[in-house]
């Protein structure tokens, strides 16, 4: 097979068969079929889209491409969650410790940055030696002892996965339907998890910018997820603006540890306790999501969350003075507040450009090699609905340059739209798929 021939397929519209993808995917892992035939044939599913076995038969192959999870014999139920990606989306950081505490084993692999996205991943790597690349026995043991861990992929969890994660996110191949449910849904059938929660995200600030496309998107990860066997909820959240205040790696683990700490920004800290009932629900631990909610808000408040975090730090290697003294982050040289000029109601916010200012300072990649400045980011300090004076702080911009400040503060400028009338706020979910 030749796999200028598969790209040919693709882009004509063809509907590739399932050997065809397992040689791809093979071929990809092993290093014999090189990134810029890759990227070609993903640039293809983007234009072209796929049938829903061959988006079965992407992930399936994906998942196997490296060693599977079988966690039987660590605990009878490990719940996991995963987010489609969004901006100052950190809910993992909080949900997972949350859920642990609560009594209910988590083992979940995170993945980095893509495109305007953060990632948990590189997020936890703000922490000094927090390490995010466990063997598969690590992994195992860690889950055994604490019930709480968060991992990459290169554990050998579906590493064609990993491998593609990072050439999509610098080939403008991310926000395409098939490369996403099979991007997640491998990591999650590989890491064997049993019940998973997808928290997916529309709006400005999503990859899926509509709720039609989010609800199929929703679907097919719950039915591929079903399929094998998997219990699988998915939860269609708002992004239409940052999630919380915080969007930048460091910024974003200190507003995790605050909400953890029982305080942190409203949006978030709610969208976390319901994140986190709802993976109490499917885990067998609570009879309705009310209860789920209440039980996660209760291991905040006797602080068994926060102590169940620490946990997960000192044994993937984090220095724990750094969760302890946030203050000890170093910070970003450039720190500016940026003042309304207009008055009015914040209406509507480009949440991807927000994104994208974040990777324009550093805290993102724009080729694969590149490496993350976990201090940058900003502080958004105002929501869609809120109402605005002149003079008023709008955000925060931390930075290590100064021209790369002014032109981040620009595109933020730029994505915030006012209105003269009231607004009405967004909501927090809009669906609940099972
Ligand atoms: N999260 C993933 O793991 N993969 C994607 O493609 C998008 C979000």
């Amino acid at each position: 097979m030749l796999m200028v021939e598969v790209i040919e397929k693709k882009r004509d519209g063809g509907i590739l068969t399932t050997e065809e993808i397992q040689f791809f995917i093979k071929g990809y892992t092993r290093g014999e079929i090189p990134d810029y035939q890759a990227s070609a044939l993903l640039m293809a599913i983007l234009l072209r889209g796929m049938a829903a076995h061959e988006i079965r038969d992407l992930t399936l192959a994906m998942a196997h491409s490296g060693e599977s999870l079988d966690l039987k014999d660590v605990a009878s139920l490990v719940v996991d969650k995963h987010s489609t990606g969004g901006v100052g989306d950190k809910v993992s950081l909080v949900s997972g410790p949350v859920a642990a505490a609560a009594g209910l084993p988590v083992g979940k692999m995170s993945g980095r940055g893509l495109g305007f996205s953060g990632g948990t991943l590189d997020k936890l790597e703000s922490i000094p030696g927090f390490r995010v690349d466990l063997s598969v026995t690590e992994f195992k043991e860690q889950l055994r002892e604490i019930g709480l861990v968060i991992s990459g992929q290169s554990a050998n969890l579906a590493p064609a996965d990993g491998k593609l994660y990072a050439l999509r996110d610098v080939t403008g191949t991310v926000p395409s339907l098939p490369l996403i449910v099979s991007s997640i849904m491998s990591k999650k059938i590989a890491s064997g998890a049993d019940a998973i929660v997808l928290d997916v995200k529309v709006g400005s600030g999503a990859f899926m910018k509509t709720l039609a496309d989010a609800q199929v998107l929703a679907e097919k990860m719950v039915h591929i997820g079903q399929e094998v066997g998997r219990e699988v909820t998915a939860l269609i959240s708002d992004m239409n603006q940052p999630l919380g205040c915080a969007v930048g790696n460091a910024l974003e683990v200190c507003e995790a540890l605050q909400t953890l700490q029982g305080g942190g920004p409203r949006d978030f800290r709610e969208h976390c306790l319901v994140v986190a009932g709802e993976m109490l629900l499917l885990g067998g631990k609570v009879a309705d999501a009310a209860a789920g909610k209440a039980l996660a808000a209760e291991t905040i408040a006797s602080g068994r969350a926060w102590e169940k975090f620490r946990q997960m730090v000192a044994a993937q290697g984090g220095e724990l003075r750094f969760v302890d003294e946030p203050e000890l982050f170093p910070p970003a040289r450039f720190v500016k507040e940026i003042h309304s000029t207009q008055a009015g109601y914040l209406a509507r916010v480009q949440t991807a450009q927000i994104g994208m200012a974040v990777v324009g300072l550093g805290g993102g990649r724009e080729k694969k090699s590149d490496t993350i400045d976990h201090a940058v980011g900003l502080e958004m300090l105002v929501e869609v609905g809120e109402q605005v004076e002149v003079g008023e702080t709008l955000f925060i911009i931390h930075a290590n340059d100064e021209e790369a400040q002014e032109i981040a503060v620009r595109r933020i400028l730029g994505a915030l739209h006012f209105s003269a009338e009231q607004v009405e706020p967004l909501p927090l979910f809009y669906q609940r798929i099972q």
